[in-house]
């Protein structure tokens, strides 16, 4: 299978069948879109014809790498910083998108792919999602608060912000990440409050498709297994290996192309997916 294949009719807007991608014309927002699984999610949109809007954390040096890496293919691509400490961060996320792709409209202004200004992204990809080991009688009030938040209130803003402009245009994409084993209500003995936060995913994504299904607008959430990036460091890479079913942990690229599967077939939706080599953590 190619890594984009379209399962979708309504994918291309008009455009011509010799210059089509599956997603030309669609604009995408991946926020944590520069490193590890959101970093090949995006490398995949953009080799399928979206035009992407890349968020990173703090590191002007990955999001140049990914860009450029973008750019090399002839892939479009923009993206800005943002650190995500708080609400505000998810206005500021959304007026940088919007930023984003006023300046790309702009500048496509006679290209025929780009009809309009959008503050808003037909593709969301909510990929960071950051991870704190503790037992459950030692996990905190500022450790509750901020997991909870990071892995389910700011990815549930970023939703109902992207919702109305999706149901209006009656098309649109959103993929979240949860946690390993978070597809079903597990208990866990050292990621109670990680685990419980992405496992809500699940409610967002089945309301979303409960709600948007009908018009073409899909919300699932992948959730991957022990999955070694850039950030991953040798005391956890070896952790990874040994848990892991077959003896060494997934790649991001191997979530990633699943991500692709997803965004592509309109008929998954409210889904939650594993990804994770039969693991149990
Ligand atoms: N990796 C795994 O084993 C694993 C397993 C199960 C589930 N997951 C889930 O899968 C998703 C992707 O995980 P991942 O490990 O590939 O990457 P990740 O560490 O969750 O995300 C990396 C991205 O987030 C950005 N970022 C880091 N700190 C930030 C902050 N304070 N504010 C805003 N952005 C920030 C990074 O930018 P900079 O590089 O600039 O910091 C980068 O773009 C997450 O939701 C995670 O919970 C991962």
């Amino acid at each position: 299978m190619k890594p984009f294949q379209d399962f979708d009719s309504d994918f291309n807007n008009g455009v011509g069948k010799a210059e089509r991608k599956p997603l030309s014309g669609k604009q995408a927002l991946v926020i944590g879109g520069t490193g590890g699984i959101g970093k090949e999610t995006a490398l995949l949109l953009a080799g399928a014809g979206a035009r992407i809007t890349l968020h990173g954390g703090s590191s002007q040096e990955r999001l140049a790498r990914v860009l450029e890496a973008i750019h090399e293919r002839e892939g479009e691509a923009d993206g800005f910083l943002c650190r995500i400490d708080g609400v505000e961060a998810i206005d500021r996320i959304f007026s940088e998108y919007s930023s984003c792709a006023a300046r790309a409209a702009y500048i496509s202004r006679h290209e025929r792919f780009i009809s309009g200004v959008s503050h808003y992204p037909d593709i969301l990809v909510y990929a960071y999602g950051p991870f704190k080991r503790g037992a459950l009688d030692k996990t905190d009030a500022v450790d509750w608060q901020f997991l909870i938040q990071q892995n389910l209130a700011f990815p549930g803003c970023a939703v109902s912000r992207v919702l109305p402009s999706m149901l209006e245009r009656k098309w649109g994409r959103i993929l979240l990440f949860g946690g390993t084993n978070t597809d079903d209500i597990r208990g866990f003995v050292t990621t109670a409050a990680y685990s419980a936060a992405k496992t809500g995913l699940g409610v967002l994504a089945k309301s979303v498709a409960k709600a948007a299904g009908g018009v073409g607008v899909t919300c699932n959430v992948i959730c991957p297994g022990l999955t070694d990036t850039e950030y991953t460091d040798e005391t956890a890479r070896a952790y990874n290996r040994a848990k892991s079913p077959p003896g060494k942990a997934l790649s991001p690229k191997m979530v990633a192309l699943t991500a692709m599967y997803v965004l592509a077939n309109r008929s998954i939706n409210g889904a939650i997916i594993p990804v994770d080599d039969g693991i149990v953590v």
